[in-house]
């Protein structure tokens, strides 16, 4: 994996997101989903951040707040132009915001419910080009189609005309098309074949290296994260409960709930070490556990955790480990 420069593209944070939950007729707000609370992280050029973690913990959630799809609760994005300029990404003007949207953009999990089953590879393609006053766009789609290796003479087909495969490789040369500098990649080879998977992660390593890419990629599949990510941030119940780099997650993880996760992962580098089943559901996120929200489940589980929530804080010795645990001595 190729050495970072630990230039920063993105700032996070303390982005919250709070969903409201309605009841009766009158929809009376009666409390708040809090599918992500307090996220802070820095994104670095060109690396793969992994965000793992449960289903419900937060992760699509986060990535809609980055991308502006969903308004944020609180919090800011910011990103760091060549200059070092820290531009506010969400609270843009609308015209600078549609300027800004070129420079981050999407792949989903299930391209065919994406892609528009009633038009045409080109319409999907060229759409955004319009939208955007991109000069010469057949041009440009011809050569981004054969990026992703799909034949540019495709073009006049339909989504159902491709295989699983080929249509994420359409999602991919969509989210290429204005030339990003971020790509949230949620989940992108999860609804695949084990074989076409390894085949799109390939394509998306060899684009990041070709284009200087930057990937926040969200999987709950963590044998995926430790190939292709730099670093990962775990998160449970809408917070990020650690930041690693990847080299340290197989047997340098702090908190339990990191360790609970690779425990469950049947890598070879892991075998001969217990099995850590995780019990219980993950809770509520209307309605947390005090203090450590992951206790519950924790095998670990001290007086302290149950009262007092523990703070995200790097590792004594380290510029890029923070873990939230009150088993880290402070
Ligand atoms: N539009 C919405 N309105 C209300 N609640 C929502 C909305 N979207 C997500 N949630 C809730 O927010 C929490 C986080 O959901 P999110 O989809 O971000 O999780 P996830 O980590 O991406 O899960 P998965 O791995 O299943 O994709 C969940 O409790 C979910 O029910
Ligand atoms: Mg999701």
């Amino acid at each position: 994996m190729k050495k970072l420069r630990k230039t920063k593209i993105l700032d996070i944070k303390n982005v919250c997101k709070h969903f409201p939950i309605y009841k009766g007729v009158l929809r009376k707000v009666i409390g708040y989903t809090k599918a992500v609370n307090n996220v802070s992280i820095e994104i670095y050029k060109g690396e793969t951040l992994g965000i793992v973690g449960e289903s419900g913990c937060g992760k699509t959630t986060l990535g809609k707040c980055i991308l502006q799809l969903y308004n944020v609760t609180s919090g800011n994005v910011f990103y760091e132009d060549a200059d070092k300029n820290q531009i506010d990404i969400l609270n843009l003007s609308k015209n600078e915001k549609l300027n800004f949207k070129k420079k981050i953009q999407v792949i989903f999990q299930d391209p065919y419910s994406s892609l528009n089953p009633s038009v045409t590879i080109r319409k999907t393609l060229i759409e955004p080009l319009k939208i955007h006053k991109i000069d010469n766009p057949i041009e440009k789609i011809t050569n981004i189609l054969s990026a992703v290796n799909l034949d540019p003479d495709y073009i006049n087909r339909y989504p159902h005309e491709f295989s699983g495969g080929q249509r994420q490789r359409i999602g991919i040369a969509r989210a290429l098309s204005l030339d990003p500098e971020v790509i949230i990649c949620d989940e992108p080879v999860s609804a695949l074949d084990v074989s076409i998977q390894a085949q799109v992660l390939e394509l998306l390593l060899s684009l990041q290296n070709e284009r200087d890419l930057t990937y926040i990629f969200i999987t709950h599949d963590i044998s995926v994260v430790e190939y292709l990510s730099n670093r990962v941030a775990v998160m449970y119940l809408g917070e990020i409960v650690e930041i690693l780099d990847t080299v340290n997650l197989v047997n340098g993880s702090k908190h339990p709930y990191t360790e609970a996760l690779v425990s469950a992962v049947p890598v070879t580098s892991l075998k001969g070490r217990e099995k850590i089943i995780l019990e219980g559901d993950v809770p509520d996120p209307s309605d947390p556990p005090l203090g450590c929200h992951f206790h519950p489940r924790c095998k670990y589980a001290m007086d302290i955790c149950r009262i007092e929530k523990p703070l995200l804080k790097s590792l004594s010795g380290s510029n890029s480990h923070f873990v939230s645990c009150h088993l880290q001595p402070s």
